[in-house]
This record gives C-alpha cells, structure tokens and sequence, in this order.
C-alpha cells in the first residue's frame, strides 16, 4: 500500500491547478481570462458532454444535478487515492460517487433524506443476480390502499400501482432488516416513478426528476389523450440495474460518510478533515425541490414537511445562507483545501451569484482564486462571463474556486 502511494503523482497545490486551469486546451480552445467585478474568470469548454463520457452508475436523474466530470475534474488534479471530498448538498451523490470511482475517501451531505438513499446503493452495488433473486422473492401481487390511490392513477395502471404499493410498504415493512440489495431496489425504483418512456412505470409524462402534480397530469393524460397502461416493475428495475452497472463496479475505496441535514452543521465530520468540497447549493428559489420530488418522498417514506430545504427568493437571504455554509466548510477543510462551489445562471443571468458568494464569505478564512466557466458550446466571440453572457443557447458551469487558509 505504501508503496502503491508513493508512486502516485503528487497532488498540485491549488496555485498549480490555476496554472493549469490557463494551459487547459480540449480540441485547441484555449482558456480565456478576463477580470470582471473584481473576480478572475477562467471560462474554456472543461469537459463536454461527447468527449467524456461519465461512468454509467452515474445514470440517475435528479433536478439540477451536474454532469460527473465536474467533479471528476477536481478530484483528479486535487487530491489523491483516500483523500476525503465532500458535498455538503449532494442531491443524487454526483459528488461522492465519482469520489469513489476514483478511490477516494466520499462524504455527502443533504437535507433531504432521499439523497442518501439515492447516493449510497451506488458507492457499493450489489451484484445483478443478488438483485433479480429478491425481486423474484417479494410478493407484488397483493397491492396496499393507499390514501393517494385516487391521485396515483393519473401515472399508473391499476396493476403497476399494485406492485408499487406492494413494493413500497414491503420496502418499509423491512425497518432495520434492509440491506444494499433492498436499498439497490429501492434507489432504482424511486428513479423509474415517472418519466417519458416504456422504461419507466408511469404513463408518458414530465422527465423522471420533475414530477408534475396528479392535476397536472391529468391534464397531461386527455391532451395526449392517453390511459396508463400495464408495466412489469421488477423487469423494468432489474434492466434499470443492469444498465447503471454496465461500465462496472466501484473501485476499492475508503469507507463514505454519509449524512442528512443541513449543510452548515455537520459534526459528523471533524475539524480539518476534508481535502476536497465539490458542490452546487440550490440557487435562491429557482427549483422547487420539495414539489419535483413529492413522489420519490412518498415511495420513500418521507415526510416532507420534515424536510427544511433552503429557498430564498432574495439575495440578501441567500447570501446569509452561503455565508453559514461556509462557516461549516472552514472548520472541516483542511489548510490548503480547496472548495469548488458551483452556482448556475438566474434571473435570465441579472444576477451573478459568483459574485453573491465573493460576497458571502468575506473575512472567513478562504481565499478566492477566481471563478471557473464551463461552456459547453465555446465560442471565443462569446461574451460568455459578464452581465451579458446568459443569452439562450449557452449552458455554463459558473464554479467559485476558494482556498482555505
Ligand atoms: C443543486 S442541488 C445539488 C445537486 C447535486 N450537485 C447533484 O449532482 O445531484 C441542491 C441540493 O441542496 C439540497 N439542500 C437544500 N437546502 C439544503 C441545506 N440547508 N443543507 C443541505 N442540503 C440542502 C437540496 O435538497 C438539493 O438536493
């Protein structure tokens, strides 16, 4: 082990990973760097869709997940094999299960209980076959009433809503007797609820991570002048299976914390002990994440009144937020760790919330490098970091790199 360690390439500091930032060229586009609002932008096509492909267990949906590569881009020039990186708003683990591609020590965090169980099946998956011998061994033939019946009908088939309700009350009748092969089952099945095609359970409706109100469905059903029709849950969730495997298992890696609450209070985690933050908190109150994930929380069991997930509609609030985050994130990164804190585009791109987080965290112990673009489409004409960069078209990843002191 020692030996393996010490052949590995040493981590660059973070003024190394600047530079590298500069010399970055992916198809001979080269980094462009320009000084706005007293911010360093680095903007560049990082990584694209087609030349990267991530790997395939990260194929869950979830509303305003980012892509594996952002992470993965600073996981592999900042830390490495066992260090420990953290996101401290998780959503679906994007963060954590690239950690562990990559054989680092994972840490996740998120308010909403649905986000461990979405993150931790995938750290370590069990085999195929241990997933088709349980589904062959639970009785979906006997469905339970269930007060949101009447609703539920606007997605399902009678006889898919039976076996979801048989599956789920056996999911929650398992209490303390639920392994990974059920919480495997049960992370696939919250992903196949809802969506657009015959892969999914429900009838054609929005995509998996959005789900619409059973009103707005119903509507949905008479324009499209359709009826759900029969699905076969465990076949659809062992292909499901299946194909989130088919680029293989997990690397060995150090054991995953994993936690639920809020991001700005995380005992579980000691003093100085991240090497890596990657993450991306909500945006003021741009995702309803409560309603797009009312069905998930139900199959799950959650109550989501009990979740307190953070939306604020003004920036002066949001800032407060960030600020508290980050009073977390100086005592668990280490001196010389890193944060890359990922925010989108808002209010048809009016409000920069880079500079928002600047901001924020003033006089805590971290300093700002600058901020990291990524354009999927880049055009060096493109205006693509100021005020008016945020004309359609352009999807870009705005990520405010910070040092810890
Ligand atoms: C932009 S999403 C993160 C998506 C994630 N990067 C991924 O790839 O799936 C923001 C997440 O923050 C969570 N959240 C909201 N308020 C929070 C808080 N106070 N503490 C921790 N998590 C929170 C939401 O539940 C949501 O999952």
């Amino acid at each position: 082990m020692s030996l393996q360690l010490s052949l590995l390439p040493p981590v660059a500091p973070p003024t190394d990973f600047i530079e590298d930032l500069r010399r970055f060229s992916l198809d001979g586009a080269e980094t462009v760097e320009v000084e706005e609002g007293g911010l360093r932008y680095f903007v560049n096509a990082f990584w694209t869709a087609g030349q990267r492909r991530g790997h395939s267990i990260h194929e869950i949906s979830y509303r305003a997940c980012f892509k594996s590569e952002l992470p993965g881009f600073f996981i592999e020039r900042l830390t490495s094999p066992g260090d420990r990186v953290f996101d401290p708003f998780s959503g679906r683990g994007t963060t954590a299960v690239q950690a562990a591609l990559m054989g680092r020590a994972p840490a996740a965090n998120d308010v909403n209980p649905l986000s461990a169980m979405l993150c931790a099946p995938r750290l370590d998956p069990p085999a195929v076959a241990a997933v088709a011998a349980r589904l062959a061994e639970i009785d979906l033939s006997v469905g339970v009433d269930d007060p949101n019946e009447a609703d539920l009908l606007a997605f399902y088939h009678p006889d898919t809503l039976r076996q979801i309700t048989a599956l789920r009350s056996w999911l929650l009748g398992r209490g303390d007797a639920l392994d990974s092969v059920d919480a495997w089952i049960r992370m696939v099945a919250i992903n196949r609820l809802t969506g657009h095609s015959p892969g999914f359970f429900s009838v054609y409706t929005m995509p998996p991570n959005q789900a619409v109100s059973a009103l707005s469905q119903r509507k949905i059903n008479e324009k499209r002048a359709q009826t759900p029709v029969a699905r076969n849950v465990p076949a659809i969730i062992l292909k499901k299976t299946r194909s989130l495997l088919s680029d293989g298992f997990p690397a060995a890696h150090p054991p995953a914390i994993l936690l639920t609450g809020a991001a700005d209070r995380t005992p579980a985690l000691a003093d100085a002990s991240v090497d890596l933050i990657v993450t991306s908190p909500p945006f003021l109150d741009v995702v309803d994440y409560e309603g797009d994930n009312w069905l998930r929380c139900w199959f799950a069991g959650i109550d989501p009144a009990c979740v307190r997930i953070d939306k604020h509609s003004n920036i002066v609030s949001w800032e407060a937020f960030v600020r508290r985050a980050f009073g977390e994130f100086a005592r668990i990164v280490r001196p010389g760790g890193f944060v890359a804190f990922e925010v989108g585009e808002v209010r048809g791109g009016k409000v920069l919330l880079e500079r928002h987080v600047a901001a924020a965290i003033e006089g805590l112990p971290f300093d700002i490098l600058g901020v990291m673009v990524n354009q999927q489409v880049f055009t060096k004409t493109a205006n693509c970091w100021g005020v008016n960069n945020n004309k359609g078209g352009t999807n870009s990843n705005r990520i405010v790199m910070a040092v810890r002191r």
